[in-house]
């Protein structure tokens, strides 16, 4: 397996296979003052790779200087951006690297609690985390930790980190109030004890264990200058082979596009890009942008979880538009009303531009319905909404206006992908609602103290 990178072209079977492939790092790091591995994390300039992509050491450090006795290690592996699906295959491939990087996090945080907050659903991923926690177990390496398997709900917002501590709480899926990030309030928290959570994505645990080993400078000879380290990126839609890639940095969005998905769909061109539902949309103008996080942010876009969601020039920009409001108004969960109603308004209004004669404003309604929708939010939710939806109508006001002026030639409807497994042999992903048999897993994990059910859980 190349230096730094998590996935090889076939599944590590065990610890013993992990620590031949790529080490003992664990053990390096325990032997190491905690303050050096901040170092070394504040210097690989790892940034987070579930979507803000905030420095990873800069998070670490704010944890550790808390004073408060309890903290926990949470792992965001909820996985529910549309269009993503590399912390599944992290899971699937190389579970080791991620209970190993959040050992280290216990180790630095002085903590024995441990939180995997992943989706019910998920259950292929759930067997492999398992198993590669209870072979760290078998070794002894689990002593005085505790782990904790969170088989969440498969809510949208179960990815967002303070809904996440609230499902944890068994409260469900409803962030907490803006001013509670988990390093603020954490897990079971008390007026006395705000017992602070550090939260990070499959991908970003998954990496440190490696910067440890190597040292921070090998990371840092990976990538450009503002990101680091190889990322994985989740290509779906309209190429000849959708997968997942892990990549250098800096690489254009056409090599990613051409060379390893395979490039468009025969007798077609690239239209536009999506990133989830997160960023700005790229339009085939911009296919060569390098995958970074500055470059990405020149454009109006950014790196995100680089889930890049592919549609070619038989799709419509009305119906993309569409699938995205309507995903995004059905996930908010309400709590701030003005996060319900904006995208309630847009989502409503790019509806009606598909039923019969409607006036031009209608294009206006739906760009502030959208845009008011981020007032006094809890959550960065809304705050999508603004951005992808008024995109999409910029890049492609010609065709909004096109659909106004002749209603009767209504654009076939487009998918946005809910990606719940992948085909190797067809490379292809399944989608949410496909025809498929999902594989017999075994569940040795229902009566083991490790899994908590949200349902049942108490404290
Ligand atoms: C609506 C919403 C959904 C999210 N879903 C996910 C998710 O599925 N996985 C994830 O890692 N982060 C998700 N995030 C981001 C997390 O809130 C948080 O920023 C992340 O777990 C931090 O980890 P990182 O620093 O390692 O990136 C989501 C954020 C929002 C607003
Ligand atoms: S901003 Fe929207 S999704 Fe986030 S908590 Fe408020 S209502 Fe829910």
């Amino acid at each position: 397996m190349k230096e730094h990178h998590l996935l090889a072209d076939r599944p590590l079977l065990n610890l013993d296979e992990y620590h031949h492939v790529k080490g003992d790092a664990l053990t390096k790091a325990k032997n190491m003052p905690r303050e050096k591995i901040l170092e070394e994390l504040k210097t690989s300039l790892l940034r987070g790779r579930g979507g803000a992509g905030f420095p990873t050491g800069q998070k670490w450090q704010t944890l550790y200087d808390d004073p408060c006795e309890k903290k926990f290690v949470v792992v965001n592996a909820a996985e529910g951006e549309p269009g993503t699906f590399k912390d599944r295959i992290v899971m699937r491939k190389n579970p080791f690297a991620l209970i190993e990087g959040t050992l280290i996090a216990a180790y630095v945080l002085n903590t024995s609690e441990i939180y995997i907050c992943i989706k019910g659903s998920f259950h292929f991923e759930m067997s492999r985390v398992y198993a590669a926690i209870e072979d760290f177990r078998s070794k002894g390496l689990l002593e005085g930790i505790n782990i904790y398997l969170v088989a969440g709900p498969e809510d949208y917002l179960y990815g967002e980190e303070k809904a996440m501590l609230n499902v944890i709480e068994g409260v469900g899926p409803l962030p907490r109030e803006a001013h509670y990030p988990p390093y603020i309030k954490g897990l079971f928290s008390t007026p006395q004890n705000s017992n602070p959570a550090l939260v990070n994505n499959v991908e970003t645990y998954s990496r440190v264990p490696e910067i440890i080993l190597k040292g921070a400078d090998s990371f840092l000879s990976i990538g450009t200058e503002a990101t680091k380290g190889p990322f994985i990126c989740t290509v779906s839609g309209d190429v000849q082979q959708e997968g997942i890639f892990e990549v250098i940095p800096g690489i254009t969005l056409r090599e990613l596009l051409y060379k390893y998905a395979g490039g468009p769909r025969p007798g077609r061109e690239f239209k536009v890009i999506l990133n989830g539902v997160s960023s700005a949309v790229i339009t085939s103008g911009n296919l060569d942008v390098p995958l970074d996080y500055n470059e990405m942010a020149k454009i109006g876009s950014w790196l995100g979880s680089c889930s890049f969601i592919v549609y070619d020039d038989e799709r419509s920009a009305v119906r993309i538009a569409q699938e995205a409001a309507y995903f995004l108004f059905e996930e908010s969960c309400n709590q701030c009303p003005p996060c319900k109603g904006g995208l309630g308004v847009a989502s409503t209004h790019i509806d009606q531009m598909f039923s019969g004669h409607q006036v031009k404003s209608i294009l206006e309604i739906i760009v502030n319905g959208a845009k008011s929708a981020p007032r006094e939010n809890r959550c960065y939710l809304p705050a999508q909404g603004s951005i992808i939806i008024p995109s999409l109508m910029k890049a492609f006001r010609k065709e909004f206006e096109t659909l106004l002026e002749n209603p009767d030639l209504v654009p076939p409807k487009v998918v946005l992908p809910k990606i719940v497994d992948y085909m190797n042999r067809t490379s292809k992903f399944v989608l949410k609602g496909d025809a498929y048999q999902e594989q017999a897993i075994p569940a040795p994990w229902k009566e083991d103290k490790c899994f908590i059910d949200r349902q049942n859980y108490t404290r």
